[in-house]
């Protein structure tokens, strides 16, 4: 790697280069770097289920969302459907159900059976008045509609293990003991057969209620499991991971502990993340899905630690979910925390290049990230954004969608030689701790190899420059035609809104290669880049 300082000012390469008619006139580039593509150097699988989406009753999500009775764009149902329409383009796989913070103190009993004798309760979490017109039915069909498996999270708060069993008892059972004849009685013949079951939301948490220390939680999760796979033995669970990164917290000691003491039960540890750009500084930003992939690697570690030891029914090990992640800090503090309109944070090009960072993390992690959920689908911290006559698609939508469309197969392990940039110590969000990012590279980078092609992802972090950059192909050859989306817009703080686009994917014209082993491209400043097609043998 060469470094470069963080303000991308050229060091070499002054003169003006048209490299294969890709550059627009006059344009300089002020760096030249390599990516190095061997299929033979593979990481993982990809699993889709890393391109999931989270559905919280919180602000408008659900209520306004999802959800919204009455309105000319829902149909009898309630669901609204240019809402639907926009989800689809995410081909989400899963969908995390119904918090988030909200769940610590759901019951569900609450939301099922005839609406109107359901009871309305006060929500704690983010200070609403829940209807409870909205629940397990209800998401099931959404969820069936949208294509998307359903994904629970289990209340391990205020709630017991014995409601905890009852809800598995109501979803996956066909028929005999009484939750699964209340469904049947609700109107669902057929159990809902629901896979994944997450222990709790953010059980480290101090704000969640009914908040327990690690050994606490480890106790009750492993007997709301015990309980909970009798019900259903093929359920997957996922133990509530570190969520809280303020600088008085120790997340490493929290992940170790509950590991230790769920390694023989769970499928999955759930991590959560959210950063944002606090201090107003482009380069140090960009470089939040840096801690991302270092988190993940300390996880990763321990879980190899506690696999050593295990004696656990499943073949597979425990795997990482990110289940919550995404830009969140504008909508933070005083009245955007709660109500009818909370947390609507609206998003710009930097925030896209950041989540376009965070997939690319999920793919360089491939062995072991096997889940992830962008929290969340619509109006809050969301990709899609509704008032009640329209929607638009926000600037985090688009890298979402290219990479929940095209990224599958094995994911490889490049070789990036680019310069790269040291960051100063700083805030990576508004409820996190602080860090310092060095050799950052200007170029974020992954590949993947299915079935003979081969797709690359791309965010070039410089803000002012072009980086023309050879690719190149270590075994095999690149033959024939290259499809090339970009994800850009005028500068880093465009932003999409009603009947306005400025970010959005782009398809650009198509490369043309025949048998060779190098070819060459110039990424835009500020940039997302997906270049996708045949690499033969
Ligand atoms: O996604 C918003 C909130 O963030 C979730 O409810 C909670 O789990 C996290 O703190």
């Amino acid at each position: 790697m060469r470094k470069m300082n963080s303000a991308g000012t050229a060091t070499f390469f002054a003169a003006a280069m048209v490299v294969a008619g890709f550059l627009f006139a006059g344009q300089l580039t002020a760096q030249n770097a390599r990516i190095k593509i061997d299929i033979d150097r593979q990481i993982g699988e990809v699993n889709k289920n890393i391109y999931g989406n989270f559905v919280e009753h919180l602000g408008r999500c659900v209520y306004g969302g999802i959800y919204d009775e009455g309105s000319p764009l829902a149909d009898e149902s309630g669901i609204r459907l240019d809402v639907l329409e926009a989800a689809k383009g995410l081909n989400v796989p899963l969908t995390r159900y119904p918090g988030g913070n909200f769940v610590s103190n759901y019951h569900w009993k609450d939301g099922v059976g005839p609406k109107d004798e359901r009871p309305a309760r006060m929500e704690l979490a983010w200070a609403r008045l829940e209807s409870n017109r909205f629940g397990t039915n209800e998401f099931i069909d959404f969820a069936r509609r949208m294509g998307t498996e359903p994904y629970f999270a289990v209340n391990l708060g205020t709630g017991t293990i014995e409601e905890a069993q009852q809800w598995v008892e109501y979803c996956n059972v066909k028929e005999g003991p009484y939750y699964a004849e209340l469904r049947k009685q609700h109107g669902y013949a057929e159990p809902h057969n629901i896979t994944y079951w997450s222990l709790g939301n953010e059980m480290d948490g101090f704000w969640q209620m009914g908040h327990l220390n690690a050994e606490d939680y480890s106790k009750k999760a492993r007997e709301a499991a015990k309980l909970m796979k009798l019900t259903s033995p093929e359920i997957k669970l996922v133990a509530a991971g570190s969520s809280n990164y303020r600088p008085d917290a120790d997340p490493n000691e929290w992940n170790a502990t509950i590991l230790h003491e769920l390694r023989d039960v769970v499928d999955y540890i759930a991590l959560h993340i959210y950063v944002g750009n606090v201090a107003d500084n482009y380069y140090n930003y960009l470089s939040t899905p840096l801690v991302l992939e270092e988190r993940t690697q300390i996880v990763k570690g321990m879980i190899l630690k506690e696999m050593a030891y295990a004696q656990r029914e499943s073949d597979d090990p425990i795997y990482i979910a990110w289940d919550e992640y995404n830009v969140w800090y504008r909508a933070r503090v005083g009245e955007d925390m709660t109500g009818e309109r909370a947390l609507e944070e609206h998003y710009n090009l930097e925030d896209a290049l950041v989540i376009a960072g965070f997939l690319n993390a999920f793919i360089r992690n491939a062995d072991v990230v096997k889940m992830a959920n962008m929290a969340q689908l619509v109006n809050v911290i969301a990709p899609i954004f509704t008032s009640e006559t329209d929607m638009f698609k926000q600037t985090i939508y688009y890298p979402l969608a290219l990479f929940a469309n095209n990224v599958f197969g094995t994911a490889l392990d490049v070789a990036v030689d680019c310069e790269t940039y040291d960051t100063e110590e700083f805030f990576i969000g508004l409820a996190e701790s602080k860090t310092t990012q060095e050799d950052v590279p200007f170029l974020d980078v992954s590949a993947t190899y299915d079935d003979g092609q081969v797709v690359l992802c791309v965010v070039n972090r410089n803000k002012d420059q072009a980086i023309t950059t050879d690719l190149i192909a270590q075994e095999g050859l690149f033959d024939g035609e290259y499809e090339v989306y970009e994800v850009n817009g005028p500068d880093s703080k465009a932003q999409n809104d009603f009947a306005k686009t400025l970010v959005e994917t782009k398809s650009k014209p198509a490369l043309t290669v025949k048998k060779a082993d190098k070819m060459t491209y110039a990424f835009p400043p500020h940039s997302f880049t997906m270049i996708k097609g045949a690499l033969k043998n």
